[in-house]
């Protein structure tokens, strides 16, 4: 009977929760809303991603000029010229901590991602149903933002459908496109794979994608640290930590 009665209250948990994102009243039968894998991979893909904007924009301002194709030089015309000012000086310690912090950012996102897969995470938690993607609750979320209206309490319960869009988007678009046209620029990987330079049309195109998408994935990062301030930083960054505690509406 009391196997009955465990049993019971364990189909009734498994029933209301959303895996990872779910929160109910018994502790014990509380998973945390983030995995740890999920924590440690977003704190160390944040630290890399900062360190690889800090160091890419040192090597940028040692040559501040945008090209498309093959080739471009300083005297040669650019398809951009960046308002920013020359320095050579920075490129050095810039190159070094730049690829560091590329191939931590590769390894770290393929765990993530693999591990992702494996536990259906990516199908579970981000995979809006079709229904969910329509334009007017969309309109709704982003009105919601733009006015800095606080989400209720069980609209957090899970990512909202553009959470998700944007989320997979980062994960399976922006952040793979970086790290080939990176890649693509390494004299030793085109050398031995040309696709990831052939594909963009050159050595400079591959630079100037790198430069846009890289531009995508810090106003993703100003955009996405600002939802978390709406939503409640203490509590999100406290479950973004710890695994728990989200619940809590604040006023931050
Ligand atoms: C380039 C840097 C960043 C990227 C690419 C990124 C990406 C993501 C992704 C993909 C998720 C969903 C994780 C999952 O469920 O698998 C997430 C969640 C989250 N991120 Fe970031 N993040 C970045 C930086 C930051 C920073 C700097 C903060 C805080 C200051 C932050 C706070 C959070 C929080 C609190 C959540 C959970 C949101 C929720 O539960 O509603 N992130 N982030």
């Amino acid at each position: 009977m009391l196997f009955h009665v465990i049993l019971s209250r364990q189909e009734m948990a498994e029933s209301v929760h959303v895996p990872a994102l779910a929160i109910s009243s018994s502790y014990a039968l509380d998973p945390p809303r983030h995995t740890v894998l999920v924590r440690i991979t977003h704190w160390i893909n944040t630290l890399s991603f900062l360190a690889l904007v800090t160091s890419g924009a040192a090597i940028l301002l040692a040559h501040p000029r945008l090209y498309w194709g093959e080739t471009g030089a300083f005297g040669s015309p650019a398809l951009i010229e960046l308002p920013l000012p020359l320095n050579l000086d920075q490129s050095g310690w810039g190159r070094s901590l730049h690829f560091l912090a590329a191939w931590v950012c590769v390894v770290n996102g393929t765990v993530y991602v693999l591990s992702g897969l494996m536990s259906r995470h990516f199908t579970s938690n981000m995979l809006p149903a079709a229904a969910e993607v329509r334009c007017s609750p969309i309109l709704h979320t982003v009105s919601n933002a733009l006015h800095w209206r606080q989400p209720h309490d069980e609209e957090t319960m899970t990512y909202n459908t553009v959470q998700r869009l944007t989320y997979l988007s980062v994960v399976f678009v922006l952040f793979p496109l970086m790290i080939v046209t990176g890649l693509g620029m390494s004299p030793a990987v085109a050398a031995v794979l040309p696709a990831t330079v052939e594909i963009f049309g050159g050595h400079q195109s591959s630079r100037t994608v790198h430069f846009f998408v890289t531009g995508l994935l810090v106003v993703f990062l100003m955009v996405h640290v600002s939802m978390v301030c709406l939503a409640g930083f203490r509590s999100r960054m406290r479950a973004m930590i710890t695994g728990r505690g989200a619940a809590t509406r604040e006023n931050t």
